[in-house]
């Protein structure tokens, strides 16, 4: 499924939408963040944690690879920022750990990790567009 946005509060509002559903999951969600600096990763994944419930800020200081958000006392986010590090340096910061329960983790620079994250992973690609607030996202599941 491909969608066009034009402007990061469209993206935000795509990003609500996904959230809702993911939030009904019965088992562990892990979504997959693709797109070179810009693209929209972050904007994405902060409307999403917003839209999941969480109460938590999303900050994205580029030297934090893995944290934890509490959401409930069934499920925990979390927010993977994979632009540093390689599959096995997540395996080390205890990635087991995460992918259980019915956790919903968030990986940007997933492509990076590929190796470590589930069959099951939902890839959501985001490209810049024609001009400058356009953005292609395309979700797929593979
Ligand atoms: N349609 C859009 N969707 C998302 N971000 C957009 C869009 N149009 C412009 N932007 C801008 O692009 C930048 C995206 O940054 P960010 O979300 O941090 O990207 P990434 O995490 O992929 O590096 C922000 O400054 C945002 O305001
Ligand atoms: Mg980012």
């Amino acid at each position: 499924m491909r969608m066009i946005s034009n402007s990061p509060r469209t993206t935000a509002a795509i990003a609500r939408v996904l959230a809702k559903e993911v939030f009904k999951a019965k088992s562990l969600v892990v979504l997959g963040l693709v797109g070179e600096l810009g693209a929209g990763k972050t904007t994405f994944i902060k409307a999403f944690i917003k839209g999941l419930g969480s109460k938590k800020k999303v900050t994205s200081p580029t030297f934090i690879i893995l944290r934890r958000l509490p959401l409930n006392a069934k499920r925990d986010i979390y927010h993977i920022d994979a632009y540093r590090v390689k599959s096995k340096d997540l395996l080390q910061l205890g990635l087991k750990e995460v992918m259980t329960r019915r956790n919903i983790v968030l990986v940007e620079w997933a492509e990076r990790v590929k190796k470590v994250l589930p069959k099951n992973t939902i890839w959501l690609k985001l490209e810049h567009g024609n001009n400058k607030n356009e953005r292609y996202i395309t979700i797929n599941r593979r």
